[in-house]
């Protein structure tokens, strides 16, 4: 195995451990009764996903872009915090060592903008700082409520530079790129509002991420592949969705925002983006960012269909469930959103081809 093998496959490994834990975590939050594990890990669901999970997967997609060793050090250290978290450490040790993580991606994106800086970067900059900001909240913070929408930020300006910079071919002109940038600085300044005026500041950034979920929906490249077959096809038809759910979640910022911290409709307010939007789009750009990390190829079949439509259904009754204040209904829709997730995690493995 080569050396830059020999430090990735350890982060993959912390990085499925943390969708595991988080998922399993999940499931007891909803309600389900699972066997008792020795450490507590339904409180530390949330932070499993977006960091020990999503935000390592970042860090090593962009350590592994930038091919610089000292890159390595942001998921190896964010990884290692969400080993942290599952074995139930001490929190502020976790949380540090994801801190010290989200700092090492800020100084990777500063790199990047000082040899590339474009609209995309800048997008994915700011993004990171909402990780960093979010997890000094989650340290040094009263709750992680306060956390949460910055964490939210992270991922959904990461994904959304992420698809500039895949559909740089379309060529943005000045107007959307203007309505572009007042997007994403109506929801920037709403979560800076929100340290202040947290109920002001949560329903202004709905405004952006609605805002965001409709340029989206109308400048992606997404709109024309979906008449194409095959990968590419399959790709849109996560995209969209994705979008959709971005433009709900945002409109229920409006609504709610500030004003629900725990229970149905709180969830309601997390998941249309977590599930819906994040979820999406990692169904969507899993056959590329694998391969791109691993020596592997994804061999696209019509099967990957299959937990797409299962994770639009079931967050649908879901989201119905949260707004009708239907748990029973919640627990059963939450189910099946792990077993999307479950499936799809299988799909790829099964799809999965060893590069010569
Ligand atoms: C796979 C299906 C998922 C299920 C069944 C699930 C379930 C839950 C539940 C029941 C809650 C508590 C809500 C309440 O107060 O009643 C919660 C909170 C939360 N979830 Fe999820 N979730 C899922 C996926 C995700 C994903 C993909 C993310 C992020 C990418 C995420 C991030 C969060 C966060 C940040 C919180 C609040 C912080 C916390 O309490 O840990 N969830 N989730």
């Amino acid at each position: 195995m080569s050396k830059i093998m020999a430090v990735r496959i350890p982060i993959l490994a912390r990085v499925i451990f943390a969708l595991l834990g988080a998922l399993w975590a999940a499931l007891m939050r909803l309600g389900w009764q699972l066997p008792p594990l020795p450490v507590p890990l339904a409180t530390q669901h949330g932070a499993l996903m977006i960091s020990g999970f999503l935000g390592t997967l970042v860090c090593l997609e962009r350590a592994v872009a930038l091919q610089k060793k000292w890159a390595y050090a942001a998921p190896l250290l964010s990884g290692l915090g969400g080993v942290a978290l599952l074995m139930g450490l001490p929190p502020e040790i976790g949380r540090s060592l994801i801190t010290l993580g989200s700092i090492g991606l800020v100084l990777i994106f500063a790199f990047i903008y000082r040899v590339h800086p474009s609209i995309d970067v800048i997008t994915m900059t700011l993004g990171s700082v909402m990780w960093v900001t979010g997890n000094l909240l989650w340290l040094l913070g009263p709750s992680i409520v306060y956390a949460v929408p910055w964490w939210a930020g992270f991922l959904i300006l990461t994904i959304a530079g992420e698809r500039i910079e895949l559909s740089r071919v379309l060529m943005l002109k000045p107007r959307s790129r203007t309505i572009f940038t007042i997007a994403v600085a109506i929801f920037s300044i709403g979560l800076v509002l929100s340290l202040a005026v947290f109920e002001a500041g949560l329903k202004l950034s709905g405004l952006g991420l609605s805002l965001l979920g409709l340029w989206l929906l109308r400048y992606d490249i997404a709109r024309h592949t979906i008449k194409k077959t095959g990968l590419t096809r399959y790709i849109a038809a996560c995209l969209l969705p994705g979008y959709v759910w971005l433009i709900v979640g945002g409109a229920l910022w409006i609504v709610y925002g500030g004003n629900v911290f725990a229970g149905l409709t709180y969830d309601a307010l997390l998941h249309t983006l977590f599930l819906g939007f994040v979820f999406s789009m990692i169904f969507g750009h899993a056959p590329i960012i694998v391969p791109a990390v691993m020596p592997i190829d994804i061999t696209y079949h019509w099967r990957f269909y299959i937990p797409l439509v299962l994770l639009q259904a079931s967050l649908v009754v879901r989201i119905f469930a949260d707004l009708m204040l239907n748990q029973p209904l919640r627990m059963w829709a939450g189910l099946f959103n792990v077993l999307a997730i479950l499936i799809f995690l299988g799909n790829l493995i099964w799809s999965a081809r060893r590069r010569k």
